[in-house]
Order: C-alpha cells, then structure tokens, then sequence
C-alpha cells in the first residue's frame, strides 16, 4: 500500500497558537513524503529510507527512533502484538528540520500505508490524533496546528483545543518559501518564549493578542478573493515576531531581500530562528524574488500556488 504527505508553510499565527490563538497554515505539495508498504519475504520490519540512508529492521533502531516509535505506537494503538513481516519505504522531498513539518509529514504517510496494508483503515482525524501524540514526545507542548495541515492536506485556520476548520481560497495567490537552511529548533524556540512570557505576561498576551487579529482578518481576506492584502498583515506579522525574539538575522534579510525584489510582503514561518521565510508576491515576480532570496543566501527558494 502505498500513502502520501505534503509539507506545510504556517501562513499566520506560528507562536501565538500555543497560547490558544488561531493561526492558519496551509499543505504544500511540491514536497512530499511517499511512503509504500510490502509484505517481506524475510522476517521482520525493514525500513528503507534512501534520503536518510536508512536500511534497518525495527528491533535494532533505538526505543526513541522517530521512525520506529511510529510504528510501534501504530501497532499498540491498533492492538497488533505479533509484528508482520514487511518492507517499508519511506521517500522524501521535504527538507528535514527546515520547518516544512517533515516530521509530521512523515509519521502521517507511515501511519496511513501501514493502517491501509494491515486493513485497518483509519478516519484522517484518527491519524491526526495519533501524529499529535508523536508529535509532542519530539516538541513538548505542540499546538498540533502542524500535524492537522498535513493530515487534512487542506488550508486550516487552527485554534488549539477546538475542532480543525477549513477555509476556502477565493481566488488563488503565490508565495514564494526561502529557507535559510538553517535548522528550526521548535522545542527551542518555544521553550525561550514560554520563559519570557512568565516574565512579562501582559507584554506577550498583548502582542499574542494582536496576531490573533491578524489571523482573523487574513483569514477573511483570503475567503473573500482579497489575497492582495495579506501583505501588509504578513509585514505586521513578522515585526511582531521580532518583538518575541523569534527572527534571526538571516531571517530577517531573506525577508527583506523578497520586499525589496518587490514582494507584496514577507514574515518568517514556522518556528524561526532558522528555517523558513514566505513571501507574497505576483506571479510574475516569483522567478526574480525567488533568485533575490537565493541571492541573499536562502538554501532554496520554493514557489507555490495557495488555492
Ligand atoms: C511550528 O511549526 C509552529 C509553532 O507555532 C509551534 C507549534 O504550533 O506547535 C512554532
């Protein structure tokens, strides 16, 4: 059986979501986690991941091993205690660590071939739940925003703790992601906000306050057919951001490089520090803001279509 998984980008809201703000995130499908599941003519769970260099039988990889700690979570959840024989390959696309949720990507396209090939179909908010409690052994307190875009691989506007909504996109819009190949320490980055909002809670509260404003509106923006003005709130976003300590200067010239090449706005994405930038632009500037990015030091610049 074979199972996919795209990538994510967090459009609004990173941060301020694991105080119980909306943000919105959405799939991208350029990249993406392939998994395929085959019964094996030897004994054992072989998993094969080229990209990784990974070829190892479950039982050898360590207790905490992302990829054996799916299975073996899968397996509990699903009550299966004598362990098939089987052959798993896992392909990706998805930078690792880049803040394109590739963790997430791929426990979702495991869990989904694995579930399919053992004939225990699962409902896509049953893996959700299950790739939440993976997701939080590897980052402490998640929002869970990241599993729910790449399980649903559809636009979410997401409020930790209430049920996932989906929104629509009135007409299409392009970003462009510079990565700044720098890794995203998620766990990191919001354990030093969670310290300094114990510091100064109403300072943070009030900023988280505003994001959430913005969420909303972009939210509205987007529905109504008025991408065009997300850039301005994608401005905001990001200074807000850097109020929170949660750009770097890396980020910070990627952002500004997309704006100067003539992007409609630009924000980091994701947990910061490193990983990603998005910008808003025209379609017919993708090409140059992508090489503007490039030029001032991204690793790669991916351009999608949002609709
Ligand atoms: C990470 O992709 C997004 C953060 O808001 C963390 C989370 O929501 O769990 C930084």
């Amino acid at each position: 059986m074979k199972a996919s998984a795209p990538g994510k980008i967090i459009l609004f809201g990173e941060h301020a979501v694991v105080y119980s703000r909306p943000a919105l995130a959405v799939p991208v499908t350029q990249v993406h986690v392939d998994v395929e599941v085959l019964d094996s003519p030897r004994k054992g769970i072989w998993i094969h991941s080229q990209g990784i260099d990974l070829h190892a039988e479950l039982n050898s990889l360590p207790a905490d091993h992302p990829v054996g700690s799916v299975i073996l979570n899968l397996f509990s959840t699903l009550k299966i205690s004598s362990l098939p024989a089987l052959d798993i390959s896992i392909d990706s696309t998805i930078p690792v660590a880049a803040g394109l949720g590739s963790g997430a990507a791929v426990s979702v396209a495991l869990i989904r071939a694995l579930a399919l090939h053992l004939s225990h179909p699962l409902t896509d908010e049953q893996i959700n739940d299950l790739v939440y409690e993976i997701e939080k052994l590897h980052h402490g307190t998640p929002s869970g925003i990241d599993n729910t875009v790449i399980t649903y691989a559809k636009p979410v506007y997401f409020t930790k703790g209430r049920p996932m909504e989906t929104f629509n996109v009135g007409k299409p819009f392009t970003i462009v992601i510079g990565d700044t190949g720098i890794p995203a320490p998620t766990k990191e980055s919001v354990g030093d906000l969670r310290r300094l909002w114990l510091r100064n809670t109403n300072y943070f509260e009030s900023i988280f306050n505003e994001i959430a404003q913005i969420s909303l509106i972009a939210r509205r923006s987007i529905e109504s057919g008025k991408p065009e003005l997300l850039g301005d709130f994608m401005d905001h976003n990001h200074s807000l951001l850097q109020e929170m300590t949660i750009s770097s200067p890396e980020l910070d010239k990627l952002v500004s490089a997309a704006r100067n090449a003539g992007a409609l706005g630009a924000k980091l994405s994701g947990s910061g520090r490193g990983g990603n930038m998005i910008a808003l632009v025209d379609q017919a500037k993708a090409e140059s803001v992508a090489g503007a990015l490039i030029s001032a030091g991204a690793k790669r610049a991916i351009i999608t279509e949002i609709k």
